[in-house]
């Protein structure tokens, strides 16, 4: 027994070498973790268990049969998460450039099919060439068995994607399936068809980084929901994430006590909004004073600005929120902000987690790049998303909420739950000035005529008490008071239950 249990430990220790020591110190030499150490950094101290860390692949072509790594590149298992279940794949660049086989690929597929059965989230640590090149169609078939459970998992628990190295080719799909997407900045790249393509098709000269590292997905493309300084930071930083989250759509968000009073009053806030509405101010401001503890975990913080979106507690629940963002393009609505913040809403639908909007939204963004760019499938998209979530939802207008996009911002129409105003809400149409050179077009040219009818219109409409004699607004409170507003009311709306009708699924607008 004594010499089984020997040859055990020899095994192990071979599987814990990867690719061997030299290839090892490559790794670290470029600032990356082994995958068992970035396992170690993202779990509960000792709490991670390895799942077949003696599978091999069986491929015997190109020299490969004697070319075994105990694991086959791709370190798989369960452990703890602040004391809560996770799944975790890290794949091994050490073995095979962490490129993925047929046996890799079962690996993972094992790992997603118990998350499923036990209702916990999948985490991937993400560092492969990709398809393991002596497999051929193997490893294709590896790749769609994976892509398959990531869509049957999508919206039953939460798959977070941790891109650590390359993720090129086909591979970036399986990623871009799950719920969420870190990067390591300057390590880490994802695009579909490299550099090298690129130039070769259309002969642009591009580097892998500007094609597709963490600064472009988490600027430009929004692929990436956060990008952080390395991999220390970066699993730290997952891990903090991840508390936000239920294990599974059956579950609630894990509750964190807090100290911060319900009933706080931030005065602050009733001078927020200027006087004059032309001018911009920063939402962020509105959504850290109403938080828990001041805490506001942003996603996409660099990308589609003009919507800010991510999660706080109220008095410990999770609760995402969605706001527009006066201080970037006024807070228009646009093609990438519509994409964000109706992904998210989607997000939030699935898993239980009650939905809180700030709006303050002159509209959607005019222009033909707009337009040519399908702002009309795109917009529909937010607006869908609210309108089929079903949990709570509470909304808070803070100055415009101006024509389409009024309705769009889970507008009580949309089965707003609790929609609060502050008192420099303007609920109408369109903003006094484009109302008037409409409707009084013959007076454009008496500047004071126009000036009187202006102020007639904002009289009238620029203001939250025509839509609250409708009941389209509960009510128009002191912004000082709007973490206590708000937590009534998601205390009030803690076990709402509403069902959408039956059906296989939705056709939201793509
Ligand atoms: C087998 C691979 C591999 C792969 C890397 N390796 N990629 N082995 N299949 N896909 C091996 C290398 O042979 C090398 O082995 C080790 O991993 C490290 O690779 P290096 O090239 O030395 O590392 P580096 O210079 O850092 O370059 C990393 C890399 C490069 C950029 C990822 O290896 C590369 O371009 N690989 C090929 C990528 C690729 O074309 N993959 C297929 C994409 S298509 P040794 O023994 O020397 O250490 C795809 C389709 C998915 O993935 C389809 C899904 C539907």
């Amino acid at each position: 027994m004594h010499e089984v249990i020997e040859e055990l430990e020899k095994k192990r220790q071979a599987a814990a070498l990867g690719g061997g020591q030299k290839r090892i110190d490559t790794q670290h030499s470029r600032g990356k973790l082994t995958a068992r150490e970035r396992i170690e950094l993202l779990l509960d101290e000792g709490s991670f268990e390895e799942w077949d860390t003696f599978v091999e692949h069986r491929c015997t072509d190109f020299g490969m049969a004697d070319k075994k790594v105990p694991g086959d590149g791709v370190v798989t298992g369960t452990g703890m998460l602040n004391g809560r279940l996770v799944f975790v794949f890290s794949q091994d660049f050490t073995v095979f450039g962490g490129s993925l086989s047929e046996a890799h690929a079962e690996k993972i597929c094992k790992l997603m099919d118990q998350a499923m059965k036990v209702g916990a989230p999948v985490i991937g640590l993400n560092d492969s060439g990709g398809a393991r090149i002596q497999e051929g169609v193997a490893s294709l078939g590896g790749y769609a068995e994976v892509f398959q459970r990531n869509v049957l998992a999508s919206g039953v628990i939460p798959q977070i994607s941790v891109i650590m190295g390359p993720c090129a080719g086909g591979a970036v799909y399986s990623p871009a399936m799950t719920d969420f997407i870190f990067m390591v900045k300057d390590t880490s790249y994802m695009f579909v068809t490299g550099p090298e393509v690129v130039k070769t098709v259309t002969h642009e000269t591009v580097t892998a980084e500007e094609l597709g590292g963490a600064q472009t997905h988490s600027t430009l493309s929004g692929v990436c929901d956060r990008a952080y300084e390395n991999d220390v930071e970066t699993l730290l930083m997952v891990r903090r994430f991840v508390n936000y989250l239920p294990s599974n759509n059956r579950e609630k968000a894990p509750h964190r006590p807090t100290p911060d009073p319900a009933d706080r009053l931030e005065m602050s806030l009733d001078t927020l909004v200027p006087d004059n509405p032309a001018m911009p101010y920063d939402m962020k401001e509105l959504i850290y004073k109403v938080a828990d503890d001041y805490e506001f975990w942003e996603l996409q913080p660099d990308h589609a600005r003009n919507i800010v979106t991510g999660f706080v507690r109220m008095e410990g629940h999770t609760i995402g929120v969605v706001a527009n963002q006066p201080d970037v393009l006024a807070g228009c609505l646009d093609i990438k902000s519509s994409i964000k913040a109706g992904r998210f809403v989607r997000f939030c639908d699935a898993f239980n987690i009650p939905i809180l909007t700030f709006v303050d939204v002159p509209g959607f963004l005019p222009g033909t790049a707009q337009e040519h760019g399908g702002i009309i499938k795109h917009g529909a998209k937010l607006l869908f998303a609210y309108a089929e979530a079903t949990v709570p939802k509470v909304t808070v207008i803070t100055r415009k909420a101006y024509g389409g996009a009024y309705d769009v911002m889970s507008s009580k129409h949309l089965r707003g739950d609790v929609n609060l105003a502050w008192p420099s809400a303007e609920i109408a149409v369109m903003g006094p000035k484009g109302a008037v050179e409409i409707i009084f077009r013959e007076d454009i040219g008496d500047a004071d005529k126009i000036a009187g009818r202006t102020e007639e219109y904002r009289q009238k409409f620029a203001n939250p008490f025509v839509a609250g004699s409708r009941g389209y607004i509960d009510d128009v409170i002191a912004p000082h008071s709007t973490r206590k507003r708000i937590c009534r009311s998601l205390a009030v709306l803690r076990n709402k239950k509403l069902d959408n009708p039956w059906r296989k699924h939705d056709n939201i607008p793509l």
